[in-house]
């Protein structure tokens, strides 16, 4: 396999968002975001980990970014921290953090990046989780201010954008499991979240439509393909009640086709009142240049009654004896390739791009080198896949990988690495991995 395969066009990047990179969380005017107040609490984050400095990218974006170059990568994915440019949410532009943006914009054409933008990737300015954030009845007005900031500031050189960063992980991580911030763990207020992200995402897309002149305008989705532990009926059904939760509750209403239909399965029900209501409908469609797709693991599921709603849970990969990563992921190339072609199925998705791909290994820095084969095998395998998928007349445009230097990884802190480049987070020492040398040498042949 050489990336020529993919063909001349193909966009080759790496993907970074503000929470996870950019630190500076006290600085610029910067407002706090639900993470830097969820972190504050204590057992949330592995090792209390909290986002203040992070990689340091806020200080660093210019060595980050010639290492982007210097890799041989041609796309910068981040994203925009909204409480930076809007410190309380909605309001006050906040100058500073206008100008940073611009200072990381104008580098990456500077070196000849393609900056990509994603609007959201999880951390809402927390003066609006105060009033009710992704559960709020009036998210719309607030999102609507912030993509207009975003696509009126950035427009003129930013012609390649994201809506959302995987709606099912915040609206089901935040709202309903309480994993991630802001930590709620409520049903009611997890259906309104995920009404609001799918309006939010269409509507963006409208934003952007109508301010960024030449712009091509995706989003991006989470999706795991789900298996049933066994042939048992109820394990069936639980293993359907997941599928359609994680892989069309957000993509079949932007693709215009409504919340997703499924026999008895009260939770989904109640979303159909929004398909019942024409306007909704229409609001929850965008036509998207392209769906951006990021498949971290397969599941397997089983039924059981204690867990509420979906009465299913998760068959870990670890006692089934299967490949998994340090976090206990399955690895399986061949349900990343399913899953590329199902989404490609619906058939009015215009292009597909593999947004976000990587895997989290417990690297060893040994006499100052990383030798992570595993995280390199992870990669061939997944490419080989897409490229599978391409060469069998899948329009697939692009692959970023995740990520470029080892970041805040959630509740996870700073103990779940992912990236191609490791960060001692004592000193912000880049070390380039045995995978960043890999693909530098892969993307130039
Ligand atoms: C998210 C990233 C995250 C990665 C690994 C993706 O779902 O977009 O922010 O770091 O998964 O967990």
């Amino acid at each position: 396999m050489k990336a020529t395969d993919f063909g001349s066009d193909f966009l080759w990047g790496v993907a970074i968002s503000a929470a996870q990179n950019e630190g500076g969380a006290l600085l610029g005017g910067r407002g706090a975001s639900i993470w830097d107040q969820f972190s504050k609490r204590i057992g949330k984050i592995k090792g209390n980990g909290q986002p203040t400095l992070c990689c340091d990218f806020y200080h660093r974006y210019k060595d980050d970014l010639m290492l982007v170059k210097g890799l041989g990568f041609q796309v910068f994915r981040f994203s925009i921290s909204w409480s930076r440019i809007l410190p309380d949410g909605t309001g006050r532009v906040n100058k500073e953090g206008i100008a940073f943006y611009n200072n990381v914009i104008d580098e990456c054409l500077e070196l000849g990046l393609t900056p990509m933008v994603t609007l959201y990737h999880w951390d809402l300015p927390y003066e609006l989780e105060k009033q009710g954030g992704w559960a709020s009845t009036v998210f719309q007005k607030w999102f609507h201010r912030f993509a207009t900031v975003c696509a009126t500031n950035f427009g003129d050189r930013v012609k390649h954008w994201i809506v959302l960063n995987e709606p099912m992980g915040f609206t089901s991580l935040g709202y309903l499991i309480g994993k991630h911030a802001p930590g709620k763990t409520s049903v009611t207020h997890f259906m309104s979240a995920v009404h609001n992200a799918t309006l939010a995402n269409a509507e963006g897309g409208r934003i952007l439509r109508g301010l960024v002149r030449g712009a091509h305008i995706g989003t991006s989705f989470s999706c795991s393909e789900v298996m049933p532990f066994s042939q048992k009926q109820e394990d069936v059904q639980a293993a359907q009640r997941a599928d359609v939760l994680l892989n069309k509750l957000f993509i079949e209403p932007a693709l215009g086709r409504g919340y997703p239909e499924l026999n008895n399965f009260p939770l989904l029900e109640k979303m159909h009142i929004h398909n019942k209501a024409w306007k909704y409908k229409e609001r929850m469609h965008f036509n998207f240049d392209f769906i951006g797709i990021q498949n971290y693991f397969a599941l397997t599921v089983k039924y059981n009654a204690l867990i509420p709603y979906v009465h299913a849970n998760e068959v870990k990969a670890s006692s089934r004896k299967v490949p998994h990563t340090d976090l206990g992921w399955e690895i399986n190339a061949d349900s990343f390739y399913r899953m590329i072609k199902r989404f490609w199925l619906y058939g009015s998705v215009k292009n597909i791009m593999i947004t976000e791909s990587g895997a989290c290994f417990r690297d060893k820095l040994v006499a100052g080198s990383i030798n992570d084969e595993l995280r390199i095998n992870y990669f061939q395998q997944y490419l080989r896949a897409a490229l599978k998928a391409k060469k069998e007349g899948v329009n697939i445009s692009g692959f970023l990988a995740w990520t470029l230097t080892d970041n805040f990884e959630w509740n996870e802190g700073f103990q779940a690495p992912f990236g191609l480049v490791h960060v001692d987070f004592a000193t912000q020492l880049r070390t380039i991995k045995a995978s960043g040398y890999w693909f530098r040498n892969f993307l130039r042949y």
